[in-house]
């Protein structure tokens, strides 16, 4: 394949400019994480302040980017460990770890009215549960990990990388879903004083609850309802900052970013997430397809690219090479195959691609690799 990303390269980065945040979505496993990591580290070269929010990093990884202590702080990337991996940093790269239940707690803090309803709420059996097992809490907290971001750090790029999620665009539905839930009527009835087990659950329900509470010693409708009157007073906050990212996410300010490599099922969530970020109304995506094979026999026989071999490895070598390069050929044609499907899905824009790279990526030497290619 030419290896002529340049030309791809340029416009990915036209086009992310005038962005403060870049949202990349894809299905699991293409490459997500990584291409994030690498596209803040590439923007911070430039000269920005960029911070990416990383969910689930490869360990060695996560180690590279000093984020195994789960602070849910972001954490600035010593530019002498750049250096070492031959980087050049005008800006700063930051990096966290989004971890929910630290996310959610922080916010708590943040907004309760005072230190016991803190404590309350922070030792309220229902909210440890909420706040670490429920679906959705995830991609809750990188709601409120975005606002805190955006609103009280003064970065000029973050790179969100997005939860790994049954849809990929739960992410984006959370803050709509969050402002549901609190401004809708089930959670009035529960802040409605008086009457609430009956008003919520009929007079059946409520009495299976009090067996269970006798049976078991938790008093789960006592605990539920002691619950969100103690969140009362955090909930005009809460929903004022799920408005805030609602209106960012809607915002010429963010772009979205969608990754996948060339195999055929995340192929087919890139078009999905394709298809609903322009139904939704969230514009036009940019794409990178990672895990390209770029270097084949390059349009040549294996018979002459043997021959042009020849000289610097001998015969024999030179033989093997081309055959191994033959083999390596077909995955490189059919991805080319891919990559134009893709272009037509991008209504003719060319995708950026990063070449399948013979190792994992798991130092910041391998991400300075991907950055590169990126060429933003
Ligand atoms: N271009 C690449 N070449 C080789 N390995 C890669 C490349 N991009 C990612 N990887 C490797 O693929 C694995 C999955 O990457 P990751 O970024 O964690 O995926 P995701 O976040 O999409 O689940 C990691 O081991 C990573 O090192
Ligand atoms: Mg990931």
């Amino acid at each position: 394949m030419a290896r002529g990303n340049s030309s791809a390269a340029r416009t990915l980065r036209s086009r992310l400019t005038g962005r403060r945040v870049i949202v990349t979505l894809g299905a699991g496993g293409v490459g997500k994480t990584t291409t994030s990591a690498a596209l803040a580290l590439a923007l911070a070269m430039r000269g920005g302040k960029v911070a990416v929010v990383t969910i689930d990093p490869a360990r060695r990884l996560a180690t590279a980017l000093g984020l195994e202590n789960l602070s849910g702080e972001p954490h600035r990337i010593d530019a002498v460990a750049l250096e070492h991996a031959g980087v050049e940093l005008r800006g700063e790269l930051w990096a966290m770890m989004l971890d929910t239940k630290a996310t959610f707690d922080a916010v708590v803090e943040r907004l309760a009215p005072d230190e016991a309803s803190r404590e309350e709420i922070l030792a309220n059996p229902v909210y440890r549960e909420l706040s670490t097992a429920v679906a959705g809490s995830n991609e809750l907290s990188a709601v409120a990990k975005l606002y805190e971001l955006h609103a009280e750090h003064e970065f000029d790029v973050i790179v969100l990388d997005t939860p790994p999620s049954r849809n990929a665009l739960d992410f984006l539905e959370a803050p709509g879903r969050l402002l549901g839930f609190l401004e809708g009527r089930a959670l009035q009835v529960f802040l409605a004083p008086g009457g609430l087990t009956a008003k919520l659950f009929g007079r059946g329900t409520a009495l299976v609850f009090a067996i269970f509470a006798r049976v078991t010693g938790v008093d789960m409708l006592g605990e539920l309802s002691r619950f969100f009157r103690s969140l009362g007073g955090i909930l005009d906050g809460f929903g004022e900052r799920t408005r805030v990212v609602q209106q960012l996410l809607r915002s010429e300010q963010t772009g979205f970013l969608i990754v996948t490599s060339p195999e055929p099922e995340p192929v087919r969530e890139a078009r999905f997430l394709a298809e609903r970020l322009r139904e939704t109304g969230l514009g036009e995506p940019e794409l990178i397809v990672n895990r390209v094979h770029l270097d084949g026999l390059g349009g040549r026989s294996p018979e002459e690219l043997a021959e042009r071999l020849t000289d610097d490895l001998g015969a024999d070598l030179a033989r093997r090479v081309a055959s191994n390069l033959a083999d390596f050929d077909v995955l490189v044609r059919r991805d080319e195959g891919t990559v134009r499907e893709l272009e037509a899905l991008l209504g003719g824009r060319e995708p950026t691609l990063v070449g399948h790279l013979d190792e994992e990526v798991q130092d910041l030497l391998g991400l300075a690799r991907i950055a590169e290619q990126l060429g933003v």
